[in-house]
């Protein structure tokens, strides 16, 4: 891994660094990159160009890690916003939301685990009411038990939320079994957060075999994989698996993030397999921002860049 990782994963989650980096505006270079923009009606053009481009969406309305119950309510009131507007626009058959538990309650004290889920709730019907429906995002380790667990119970009335693995954490091939049922929409990822070694694989390579152990779960089990990964090598070894495995395009979808390998992205497309694009939006940009920088510290020039000249 990078030595830069681990120090801009930190940053990703300091309140000081994140206040003076957020004044920068969003059309600066490396944000724009990454982020359409700050509006609903960005976020909806976005996957308008998108999703005639015959690609899919799933949108992300930034911001985590909130201890307000007020944050979480707003939060809650713009993915409302989004679905009603993805429906007016005629998108919803291409397009769903993804969510993070983070942003609409789970911290916000002691009942935070059940105000998540009754806003988690509130997400979802307003997604079938539109013909569409919800990834919940999975955050660092501390959280993955209460998500999943939330998650079960969303699953009791909306079976079709998806959920989110990563495969830097050494319990997910087993949480891949549990989760490979006939209708369980899976997102297999590596993960982005700064975790331990006692609950996560730490080199790179370690990581990707894990990441092709859960693969073999998911594509040989009953349930939709979703591949994120923007990782040649993991989107080849998917397609291999599936053809393997007797799934034919369309029983398993890949993910990658808006602005990273477009090109990947229409080239899958047109292929004939079904791509979703995640996009995020909003002014609560920075820690989704070190997170893609952490990935790639090469582009870290040319956000201080950026910076410098705001
Ligand atoms: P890897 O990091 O090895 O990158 C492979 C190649 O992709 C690189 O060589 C480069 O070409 C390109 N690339 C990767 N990152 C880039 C960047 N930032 N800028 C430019 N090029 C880049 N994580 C999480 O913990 N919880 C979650 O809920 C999600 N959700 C999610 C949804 C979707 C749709 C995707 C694609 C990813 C996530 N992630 C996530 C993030 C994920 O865990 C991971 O951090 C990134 O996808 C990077 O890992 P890759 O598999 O792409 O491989």
């Amino acid at each position: 891994m990078s030595l830069l990782r681990q120090p801009l994963l930190l940053l990703a989650r300091s309140g000081g660094v994140k206040k003076v980096v957020e004044t920068m505006p969003v059309s600066a270079g490396i944000v724009r990159s990454y982020v359409p923009g700050e509006t609903t009606t960005d976020a909806v053009r976005a996957a308008g160009e998108l999703v005639a481009d015959g690609l899919h969406v799933t949108l992300d309305h930034l911001g985590e890690d909130t201890s307000d119950r007020g944050d979480a309510e707003r939060t809650v009131e713009a993915y409302l916003d989004a679905l009603t507007a993805l429906g007016h626009a005629g998108l919803t058959h291409g397009a769903e939301v993804s969510v993070k538990l983070s942003a609409v309650g789970q911290y916000v004290g002691e009942s935070g685990e059940q105000l998540a889920l009754e806003n988690a709730r509130r997400i979802c019907r307003a997604a079938r009411n539109q013909g569409t429906t919800v990834t919940l995002d999975m955050e660092d380790h501390t959280t993955t038990d209460s998500t999943l667990g939330i998650l079960r119970e969303l699953r009791q009335d909306f079976p079709e939320t998806g959920a989110v693995l990563q495969s830097y954490l050494r319990r997910t091939e087993e949480d891949c079994h549990q989760l490979a049922y006939e209708g369980s929409r899976v997102r297999l990822c590596k993960g982005a957060y700064a975790e331990p070694a006692s609950v996560a694989f730490e080199e790179r390579l370690e990581v990707d075999k894990s990441y092709v152990r859960c693969l073999k779960v998911l594509m040989s089990g009953q349930g939709y994989p979703m591949v994120a990964s923007h990782d040649p090598r993991m989107v080849a070894i998917a397609g291999t698996l599936a053809a393997r495995n007797g799934r034919e395009p369309g029983s398993y979808e890949y993910q990658m993030l808006y602005g990273i390998r477009p090109e990947e992205q229409r080239r899958l497309a047109e292929s004939g397999e079904t791509v979703r694009v995640y996009v995020p939006y909003g002014s609560e940009w920075y820690g989704y921002l070190m997170r893609r920088l952490a990935e790639r510290p090469q582009n870290l020039s040319f956000f201080l860049t950026s910076l410098i000249s705001k």
